[in-house]
């Protein structure tokens, strides 16, 4: 065996999952070919094989020296020009049977350790079956492709990080394609924050906000209270002491109790509470807050100040926020009387002015999901999302402002991860149809310091408790270390590119679920369109080249030094437009 031509050396240390090896002094080149192709002796990151009878074991060069790695062995056995490299076992194959990850059988001072070539690396690799996509090519080898197990990267959910520019989109894309091509009934929901992603997808269903054509509607009604009340006046759920909040509660619950025939299906009123998924109408909220508020009475007393004693001129129009009129009340303290019902004062304003507010429409005048009365139900919501001839839906979200990005994102992953949870029975989804939810940018409303954060909340429970019910994750992001660490911690497998940021990339290393810190380290040095993949979904961690998608993701970086050529001439009218939009919030 020492004759061959891909003999390496022998091993001089065995530590656990590490072993050193002390490289032959009597092989013929630092740098020999076979069959053709030049092999580096010692290349950080490549791997190597230990032939034990029928057993094969391989591992991956993590640092090279000239010296052993504990100083107290140096001595006049090691001469001078000895090299000697560390290597991490990573899996094994025994006899004809496929590679597995992990060790069975560990190998013992002075077993002789060989050069991986590439008829080893087609080995591991292995062919394409039915439960894999192609990520890529191997780094080392234009014709090896690198496959992932696909029921692993989605259920057991994957993250793609790296700097910005590293190629992470494209990335996404690259992924995307290869399950939507192979798998006719796979679905997925992409939440695209800058829009990138429809250029992509021709033939992906696209909702934005603020689009006629294919409007992206969240109904305000899926908000559970909290985040009602948060939202439309500012309460926290600590204020549920405070008497307006509790009678906030109980306006709401009736709102939604008056409303249990509905076009999916009628609801038992018994069941509803101020959080259950139920239409009502916001502006028949305000409207009947400020009837209170403002009404005038034939009575004095608080508790005779009702509907029937109301002094009212004209009920104004609720759709068009026009508040009702009363007969006004005289300043000499007779009949009609003011309004003792004050308990609204404060919220009766906050509210008008976001339904007021056009950048909120997609939440508060959701088109054909604007309350009971309207057309559509939250069936026709999800049969228009995840439905059976939509393969892929992209929710754009870059007409949302920036402050609602995360109840946004928390409703929309609230509502999926709710329809599979109560449909994980049925034939057409659930268990019987997974579904996979990606998140771009996701360290802009994942962000672990945030505490009070409902996307967060909402993607971390897909995180935890998805799987069982067939609903997996994956987040994209360019700081994996502002990324909540309970999200991390349940990702399977990182498709990591390259990252500069010394935290982010302590970050991968301590997340990563294999013990492969020397191909962590690459990471600030790897190309772009480069990834290190290591975890659940990939047989062997590697080093993969991941091909440029045609068409391509908008990142529509400005033409700045074209656009700084021109010239631009004086126009006092130029503006109108643009401070018009800023007042209207409206393009
Ligand atoms: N696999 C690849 N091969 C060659 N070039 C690539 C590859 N992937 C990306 N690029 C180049 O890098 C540019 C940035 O890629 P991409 O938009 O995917 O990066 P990103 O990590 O998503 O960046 P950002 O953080 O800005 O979203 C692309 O416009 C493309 O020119
Ligand atoms: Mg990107």
């Amino acid at each position: 065996m020492k004759t061959e031509i891909t003999y390496l050396g022998h091993i001089i240390r065995v530590d656990s999952g590490t072993i050193e090896v002390e490289v032959s002094n009597d092989i013929p080149s630092a740098a020999p070919i076979i069959n053709g192709r030049l092999y580096k002796i010692g290349q950080i990151g490549t791997f190597i094989k230990i032939p034990i009878g029928n057993i094969t074991i391989y591992g991956i060069v993590s640092s090279v020296s000239n010296t052993p790695s504990k100083s107290d062995e140096i001595n006049l056995k090691y001469t001078f020009g000895s090299r000697f490299l560390t290597v991490q076992l990573v899996g094994e194959k025994i006899g004809e049977d496929d590679f597995e990850k992990g060790i069975g059988t560990y190998p013992t001072i002075n077993d002789e350790v060989h050069l991986v070539i590439e008829k080893d690396l087609f080995d591991i690799y292995g062919k394409k079956d039915s439960g894999s996509i192609e990520i890529g090519k191997h780094s080392s080898s234009e014709n090896l492709s690198v496959y992932a197990d696909l029921h692993k990267l989605v259920l057991r959910h994957c993250a793609i990080l790296g700097s910005t520019g590293s190629g992470k989109s494209n990335t996404t894309v690259s992924i995307l394609k290869a399950i939507l091509g192979d798998y006719q009934g796979s679905r997925v929901i992409l939440v695209d924050p800058h829009g990138e992603y429809p250029s992509a997808f021709p033939n992906a269903r696209v909702f934005k906000i603020n689009n006629a054509a294919n409007p992206l509607f969240i109904p305000f009604w899926l908000m559970n209270f909290d985040e009602l009340a948060y939202f439309l006046v500012g309460a926290k759920p600590t204020d549920d002491q405070k008497p307006d909040y509790r009678l906030f509660r109980e306006l709401v619950t009736n709102f939604k109790k008056d409303n249990c025939t509905l076009k999916a299906g009628n609801v038992n009123p018994n069941f509803v509470t101020a959080d259950s998924p139920i239409p009502f109408s916001a502006r028949k909220l305000w409207h009947d807050m400020n009837w209170w508020l403002n009404g005038t009475f034939s009575s004095s007393n608080k508790d005779d100040q009702t509907k029937a004693t109301a002094q009212e001129v004209n009920n104004g129009d609720c759709e068009n926020l026009v508040p009702a009129q009363f007969t006004p009340y005289p300043t000499n303290n007779t009949a009609p009387y003011k309004s003792k019902h004050q308990e609204f004062y404060s919220y009766e304003k906050k509210i008008l002015s976001r339904l007021k507010d056009s950048r909120y429409d997609f939440l508060f005048n959701p088109g054909d999901y604007k309350d009971a009365n309207s057309p559509k139900d939250l069936h026709n919501l999800l049969n228009e999302w995840i439905g059976s001839n939509s393969k892929l839906a992209i929710l754009d979200l870059s007409g949302v402002p920036f402050e609602v990005l995360d109840i946004t994102v928390g409703l929309i992953t609230r509502f999926i991860y709710d329809s599979m949870f109560w449909g994980r029975h049925e034939a057409y989804t659930g268990k019987n149809r997974p579904l996979l939810l990606a998140y771009e940018e996701a360290h802009s409303y994942l962000n672990k310091g945030d505490n009070t954060s409902y996307s967060k909340d909402a993607v971390e429970k897909v995180f935890k408790e998805g799987r069982k019910f067939g609903l997996g994750a994956l987040v994209i992001s360019q700081r994996p270390s502002e990324i909540s660490e309970t999200i991390l911690a349940q990702v399977g497998t990182f498709i990591a590119l390259r990252l500069t940021n010394s935290g982010d990339q302590s970050i991968v290393k301590n997340s990563a679920p294999d013990n492969l810190n020397s191909l962590i380290d690459l990471l600030p040095s790897l190309r772009t369109g480069e990834a290190i993949i290591v975890g659940e979904a990939i047989k062997i961690p590697s080093r993969v080249r991941i091909k440029l998608n045609v068409p391509r993701p908008t990142s529509d970086d400005p033409k700045l030094v074209e656009k700084w050529l021109e010239s631009h001439p004086e126009n006092e009218e130029n503006y109108k437009v643009v401070v018009t939009r800023i007042r209207q919030q409206k393009i």
